[in-house]
């Protein structure tokens, strides 16, 4: 399992842009920059340096995060994934790149995408003393005209981006993102209802054109939550002195809530159930809401169950779980697919 918290590297690299930086306009800079987020705006606000590492200081330790728990739940379903190349897609300052290089040894050719220059400049910056990515290709421009003169990539990341795709759009960049991917695609939201949404109809769309899901479904079937439900995890990181800064913020960490999907080309052996809320631990029982092959399940572990009990404690919002972990206990069907 790779930490969610920013590499040495990176981290060392942010240190060195912040020098000379006044705290409090990159603080005001940042909340712009949320609060247009907030209203649905996209990455267009971002038009300086300031902007650009206000940006970065304020959500990249967050977005990554937030790819790294989504890449530790591709690798745990496919332990021998090893791609080659990697293609970031509104790679903004690099975050999903630097979580790709962490998650995974074997990538050696690394192409970014992005139309806006101020993110661009700052991430050639972050890479430049870099063992790794010093050499990254870095294109500006609109994902969907780069990518039809990119060639394939073996694994495409798509991070916290595609909600800046106009809804008309949106299908179009899918399946142009899909004809690129030659092995596996991660597509990463924020977790709210309609980051759900998007990824939802993104699924959808690749299962039709024959994508299998890697994580987090242990199925290609319709999704079996209803709203108000959605699918979403979270993933704690830990706030250093300068994110606290930026943020406004006292409290020494945070939990990023995002929604997500890996999509791959060829069909996977069964896939384990995932546990998609906080399992409730009460004296009698625990009680885990799973995701599993045949739908949606409330699973009910007896304490008396002890080994199975003593298993389901460990379990967490996010994880892959056998069915069989809990294998004496009640499951209650509450859906199905
Ligand atoms: C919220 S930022 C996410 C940056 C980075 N992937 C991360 O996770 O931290 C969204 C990025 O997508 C880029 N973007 C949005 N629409 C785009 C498009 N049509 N073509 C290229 N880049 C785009 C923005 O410029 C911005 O850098």
């Amino acid at each position: 399992m790779v930490s969610p918290d920013l590499p040495a590297e990176l981290k060392a690299a942010l240190n060195a842009k912040l020098e000379g930086l006044s705290r409090s306009d990159a603080a005001s800079r940042a909340a712009v920059i949320s609060k247009v987020y907030r209203e649905g705006g996209g990455s267009g606000t971002i038009k300086s340096e300031t902007d650009a590492l206000a940006y970065a200081l304020a959500r990249m330790p967050a977005t990554y995060a937030a790819v790294i728990a989504s890449l530790n739940a591709l690798v745990e379903i496919r332990p021998n994934f090893a791609p080659n190349s990697l293609l970031d897609i509104g790679a903004g300052p690099g975050t999903a790149t630097w979580a790709a290089a962490e998650a995974f040894p074997s990538l050696q050719h690394f192409t970014l995408l992005d139309a806006n220059d101020a993110l661009q400049t700052l991430a050639q910056a972050l890479f430049r003393d870099s063992t790794r990515l010093g050499g990254v290709v870095y294109q500006l421009g609109q994902a969907r005209a780069l990518l039809a003169e990119t060639e394939a990539a073996d694994f495409i990341v798509a991070s916290y981006m595609i909600g800046e795709i106009g809804d008309a759009d949106r299908a179009a960049l899918t399946e142009t993102l899909w004809a690129r991917t030659t092995d596996t695609l991660l597509v990463v939201e924020p977790g709210t209802p309609a980051g759900y949404a998007r990824i939802i109809a993104l699924r959808a769309q690749l299962i039709a054109a024959g994508a299998h899901v890697v994580a987090p479904c242990p199925h290609d079937g319709a999704c079996p939550l209803a709203a108000p439900d959605w699918c979403h995890f979270s993933q704690r990181l830990q706030r250093s002195r300068a994110h606290k800064q930026v943020k406004g913020a006292e409290v020494p960490f945070e939990d990023e809530r995002f929604a997500y999907v890996a999509l791959t080309r060829a069909p996977l052996p069964q896939r384990p159930s995932r546990v998609l809320a906080q399992t409730l631990v009460g004296k009698a029982e625990i009680s885990a809401k799973l995701c599993t092959r045949e739908g949606l399940a409330v699973k009910k572990i007896p304490r008396r169950a002890k080994a199975d009990y003593a298993l389901a404690r460990r379990w967490r919002w996010g994880d892959a779980v056998q069915a069989s972990d809990a294998g004496h206990s009640e499951s209650k069907e509450i859906n199905s697919h």
